[in-house]
């Protein structure tokens, strides 16, 4: 079985994002992430809402939406609206995680739940049932270009138990970090997608690179 491949936009010139975007369309990904980062749950901006519709345009792929913000409730019908398919909010930064994911669910979309590096599986049985997609942060979230964080593929581990005993259909998604080495490591442990940006858009040939991760 191949592996979802979600190429993160982060790392795409973003003076050329339409090329890149195309790029991606002519590829093997399946989804397309985008890292909307706010400045206050993490400490750097990316891009926010026009941004993404422009990516949304030209984008032939579902669109894979990694908040990292806070108050992610206030946002989430603008984000249906700009085109989200997967909409993955951050456990840290949801009070009422429960009613945030009724939430995402009542506007159509697919829901996501990130975990950064410190945080256990556990605190995420009472609603694995509720949750289309994990997203495992194998880096602090922030920036592209981190090195992986080796524990993120025992907690991969981990989570395929509890979906597999909590008898759920959520996906594994691993973000950061994420290369041939790293992603076959991942994959072996339970992953279902794997997000990458620097080690896609920055190699020379990024169709061929985002073909070897599908094939992990
Ligand atoms: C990090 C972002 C990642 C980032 C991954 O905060 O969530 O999606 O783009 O970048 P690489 O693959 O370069 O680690
Ligand atoms: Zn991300």
């Amino acid at each position: 079985m191949s592996t979802i491949i979600s190429p993160s936009v982060l790392a795409a010139d973003f003076a050329n994002l339409e090329r890149d975007v195309k790029l991606l369309n002519q590829s093997k990904a399946e989804w397309i992430h985008i890292d909307i980062m706010d400045g206050v749950f993490v400490p750097n901006i990316s891009f926010g809402l026009p941004v993404m519709k422009a990516i949304h345009k030209h984008a032939e792929k579902p669109l894979d939406v990694h908040l990292m913000i806070v108050n992610p409730d206030q946002y989430v019908e603008d984000f249906k609206n700009a085109g989200a398919e997967i909409l993955t909010v951050h456990y840290e930064a949801c009070t009422h995680l429960h009613r945030t994911l009724q939430l995402i669910k009542s506007h159509g979309m697919k829901t996501g739940v990130a975990l950064n590096p410190h945080t256990p599986i556990d605190v995420l049985s009472e609603v694995i049932n509720e949750i289309d997609v994990v997203l495992i942060m194998s880096v602090n979230p922030g920036f592209g270009g981190q090195k992986f964080i080796d524990s993120a593929v025992t907690k991969v581990a981990k989570l395929k138990k509890l979906i597999t005993n909590h008898d759920a259909d959520t996906l594994i998604e691993v973000d950061g970090g994420v290369n041939t080495t790293t992603g076959a490591e991942l994959v072996k442990a339970g992953a279902d997608a794997l997000v990458a940006g620097s080690f896609v858009f920055k190699s020379d040939d990024p169709v061929k690179t985002i073909e070897d991760l599908n094939n992990l």
